[in-house]
């Protein structure tokens, strides 16, 4: 059979459209891959023109290997081409088919809310934050010296029977740490640490061994602490009334100081707000009733003493407020033990939006 080198060149050229049509046409990648083995696998139509080189004359041959070097590269790069095409498309199908609107809201029941005792903490936090004050922690499993003999509470005082507590086993030299019964050892472990000008706060958990509908044997109080060379009881009162007015939102709220008893503190004083009882319900503010809500005094300059500072130079005033209490009367939560229930419905109720943060300047602005 003669070659006729015109001819073979239009059949290449025919070839090449009819493979990119194919090519194109090609709807997915097994699709493509057919395309690709009938041209350019080993039976392939242009593997089989290849072959037949052979039996040309040299010249020929030259000019037609170069015609079909070139057909058969741009068949495999149409492929490659549209392989690309193909396997981008699958992705963009995926995505579009996974989408996740993000800008959705949170189903109902995936949503927290902030614990009413963390919310408390965080609002006394921000009133005493304004006033200067600053957090200070402390241990929850404490010496016995620090929760009672510093605070000037030595083994034979009957407050000690009074905090009901809780005793950890003891160690080898018959020593008995305590689940601390108060606050109140920090102001020692600051005092011994720092020196005057004191003014921190101490929120935390408490231990007594206690449960009934008004005392649980986990509780949280907030510790307060001032020292330095001027505090006087008049800065006392301002203080704490000032708390009270701020935390409970009651501008005019009536604050009344009782004389008391703490070994700590000389003299003390039991802090009461105003409030009326009508029909059961319970309201804060101007009434004919009281309410005790915390504790105070000077500091006792033996406390001061024990601690190594110089109680001839230095003076200041303590409190301490149950956190739960104060809570309970804020936002009406009738029984103290629920606080720790866990019940999602309750937290659904008394709980608060994260983003419900307190601060002393949203309020000032608010003019509440
Ligand atoms: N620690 C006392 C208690 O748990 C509360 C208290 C009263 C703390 C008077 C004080 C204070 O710092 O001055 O009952």
């Amino acid at each position: 059979m003669a070659f006729v080198a015109s001819e073979f060149m239009e059949d290449l050229d025919k070839l090449k459209s009819e493979m990119l049509g194919q090519v194109a046409e090609a709807a997915d990648l097994a699709a493509l891959d057919d395309v690709r083995v009938a041209a350019l696998g080993r039976k392939g139509q242009i593997t089989g023109l290849m072959k037949s080189l052979g039996q040309m004359d040299p010249d020929d041959r030259k000019a037609a290997g170069a015609a079909m070097n070139v057909l058969k590269d741009a068949v495999a790069e149409a492929i490659e081409t549209r392989k690309f095409e193909l396997e981008n498309s699958g992705i963009d199908e995926r995505l579009a088919a996974e989408r996740i609107d993000v800008t959705l809201p949170v189903r109902p029941e995936a949503s927290g809310s902030i614990h009413p005792i963390s919310q408390t903490i965080d609002e006394v936090i921000a009133i005493f934050g304004e006033m200067g004050f600053s957090v200070a922690e402390g241990p929850d499993i404490e010496e016995d010296w620090y929760n009672f003999t510093a605070l000037n509470i030595p083994p034979d005082h009957p407050a000690r029977q009074e905090h009901d507590t809780f005793y950890v086993n003891a160690e080898k030299d018959g020593h008995r740490k305590v689940l601390r019964t108060h606050t109140s050892p920090v102001q020692i472990r600051t005092m011994q640490s720092a020196k005057p000008p004191i003014r921190i706060i101490v929120p935390g958990r408490t231990y007594r061994c206690d449960h009934d509908a008004t005392h649980s044997p986990m509780f949280h109080q907030v510790e307060g602490l001032v020292v330095d060379e001027v505090s006087h009881m008049g800065h006392l009162k301002g203080c704490l009334i000032e708390f009270c007015r701020a935390f409970f939102g009651v501008d005019d709220l009536p604050v009344r100081f009782r004389p008391s008893y703490f070994p700590f503190t000389e003299p003390s004083a039991e802090v009461d707000i105003g409030c009326t009882r009508e029909g059961g319900g319970l309201r804060i503010g101007h009434g004919d009733d009281w309410l005790e809500i915390l504790g105070s005094g000077m500091v006792n300059p033996r406390v001061l003493e024990n601690c190594g500072i110089d109680s001839t130079k230095y003076q200041g005033f303590a409190f301490g407020v149950g956190i739960e209490r104060i809570a309970m009367l804020k936002y009406g939560i009738p029984d103290l033990r629920t606080f720790y229930e866990s019940d999602i419905r309750w937290l659904n109720h008394f709980g608060f939006a994260p983003l419900d943060v307190p601060s002393m300047v949203a309020r000032a602005q608010l003019g509440s």
